[in-house]
């Protein structure tokens, strides 16, 4: 049978959803909100002066669906660390929870302290199940998140978990702009994304090149290693986040070496830790492509970044979560491409186990 799509104006949500988001990326809940043509719901998110995090929910929840917005990050202000960030979300799960809400679904753009989901050493805590832990207490009833560093994060979950992915965005962007096809190269910038190169590579109808790094130190990277040819391309350098951007500003000095002629990066989480806008904007990188998951820091004048919004995504998987419609038939048509008779916006939505 033929997948049907529905516009959302044809297919009213059935629950009332309602919306909160804490401070870490406010206009990201405020951006999706308004394409379900809801507002985010009042709430108190601030500090006693004490400095601990103060939450009161300022509208009666009882017996409604309810979607929390928090990316696990730094605020663009730099007012909410990571820290705080985390306990907001666990803050508002849990005033929701007790305000009688009748689901409770985390949507957490993007999922902090994922990068320690595993013991490299003894004495190490595993710290993405530490969050996962935290919010099943809380009161979470589901999850919707994206691009997970590592897909096995949703074991940590007994609860049903939904992992998006961006690469529609960003594929959508890069043939917008002809980085496509025989031209261009898609770049790993390490063994563990190679899988996802792969899907770009696939999806853009280029070919993968393979860059191996070794980590000497935490937040440290070196290039040992190119494999593929890239000599007279344009490579495009694909991750799942840029932290400190010394692997990307690495990967980029070893490919132009190596020959390529232009060299782009896109990643879906730009966490731009310390003076990573500057790494990269001194670096051979040509263009940063991310997404909105994380807000961009407040001032500062860069000029080689670009920030795709993802809103439309975490928008279309709400309103399937609230009518109980397959949020994976958002990526049934080809690989995620849009369906014909979708808005231009409507079905960048994918998940990641259907492109795999
Ligand atoms: C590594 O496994 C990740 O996919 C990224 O490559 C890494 O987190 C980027 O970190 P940084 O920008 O600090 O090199």
């Amino acid at each position: 049978m033929p997948t049907r799509w529905f516009r959302l104006e044809k297919y009213p949500l059935s629950h009332n959803p309602l919306i909160f988001s804490g401070n870490s990326n406010r206009a990201l809940a405020e951006e999706i909100a308004k394409r379900l043509k809801l507002h985010v719901g009042k709430s108190l998110v601030d500090k006693f002066k004490n400095e601990e995090t103060r939450v009161e929910i300022g509208e009666n929840v009882r017996g409604s669906e309810v979607f929390v917005i928090q990316s696990i990050c730094k605020s663009a202000d730099g007012r909410i660390g990571v820290n705080d960030a985390l306990m907001e979300l666990l803050l508002m799960i849990d005033a929701l929870r007790r305000a009688s809400a009748a689901r409770i679904t985390a949507v957490i753009p993007y999922y902090g302290y994922a990068k320690q989901d595993k013991k490299t050493k003894g004495r190490e805590p595993i710290s993405a199940k530490v969050v996962a832990n935290l919010l099943k207490v809380s009161g979470v009833k589901r999850l919707v998140t994206m691009d997970l560093h590592a897909a096995q994060i949703q074991g940590f979950f007994d609860l049903p978990v939904d992992n998006l992915v961006a690469m529609p965005v960003l594929c959508n962007y890069l043939k917008e702009n002809k980085l496509c096809k025989d031209r261009v190269v898609i770049v790993s910038p390490d063994a563990g994304g190679v899988h996802r190169a792969e899907l770009f590579a696939k999806r853009l109808e280029s070919s993968l090149a393979i860059v191996f790094k070794r980590r000497p130190e935490p937040d440290v990277s070196e290039v040992t290693d190119i494999v593929g040819d890239v000599k007279g391309k344009i490579a495009v350098v694909v991750d799942d986040m840029i932290s400190t951007g010394g692997t990307l500003a690495k990967a980029a000095e070893a490919i132009k070496a190596r020959g390529a002629t232009q060299v782009y990066t896109v990643a879906t989480h730009g966490i731009f830790a310390g003076d990573a806008m500057q790494v990269l904007e001194d670096s051979a990188i040509e263009r940063v492509i991310v997404t909105n998951t994380i807000p961009f820091a407040a001032g500062g004048s860069h000029t080689k970044f670009v920030q795709l919004s993802i809103a439309q995504t975490f928008a279309d998987t709400i309103s399937r979560i609230t009518t109980n419609r397959s949020v994976s038939a958002l990526f049934d048509g080809e690989e995620g491409s849009a369906p014909p008779e979708a808005g231009p916006n409507e079905s960048a939505a994918a998940l990641e186990a259907a492109t795999a």
